[in-house]
């Protein structure tokens, strides 16, 4: 709309691979904004993969790592940020998200999530037991956190990600 500054910040929330990354990054390209994706950069600060994060500091050390990248990389104008499925579990984490930038939920079903998150070596939490029911599981538990937080609630299994995009332009 006419009053969503040019330099306003677009942050992408939703569960592992509701299409975040893949969507950030298209519209960050379409928008002229940078593009940040937070698992990335927490990966280029330590050096290594999230797996080996979790391995070493457990979940809870990755989500310190999480909120301490996310408080800092908010600080910049102008910004798509994708962020991990986790990023909405702590309260502080959701107030400060919603108050850096328009809060985009990319909802898809959990069939969806798995069919995307299928043979994935690089989400720690899929890795040990029935991937279908952690993700239920998960949703269950996150779904109405991630709709608390969010400013605009889309559905993002229906469409590629350049419709998807296209029609996320058209609601800012
Ligand atoms: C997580 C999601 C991952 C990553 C980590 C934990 C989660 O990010 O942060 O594996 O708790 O849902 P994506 O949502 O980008 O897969």
């Amino acid at each position: 709309s006419d009053t969503e500054s040019l330099l306003d910040n677009i942050i992408l929330i939703g569960m592992m691979g509701s299409g975040k990354t893949t969507v950030g990054r298209l519209l960050a390209n379409l928008a002229g904004k940078n593009f940040i994706d937070v698992d990335h950069e927490i990966q280029q600060r330590t050096g290594v993969g999230i797996p080996v994060i979790f391995e070493i500091e457990g979940e809870a050390g990755f989500r310190k790592r999480e909120s301490e990248v996310m408080r800092e990389v908010v600080q910049q104008q102008n910004i798509v940020l994708a962020t991990g499925g986790g990023a909405i579990l702590q309260p502080d984490n959701r107030t400060l998200l919603r108050q850096s930038g328009t809060v985009i939920y990319l909802c898809a079903p959990v069939s969806e999530l798995r069919r995307r998150t299928h043979l994935d070596k690089n989400r720690p939490l899929l890795q040990t037991g029935n991937a279908y029911a952690k993700l239920m599981e998960l949703f269950t538990q996150r779904d109405p956190l991630y709709r608390e937080t969010a400013h605009i609630i889309m559905d993002s299994s229906k469409q590629n990600a350049r419709t998807f995009v296209q029609r996320l332009l058209q609601r800012l």
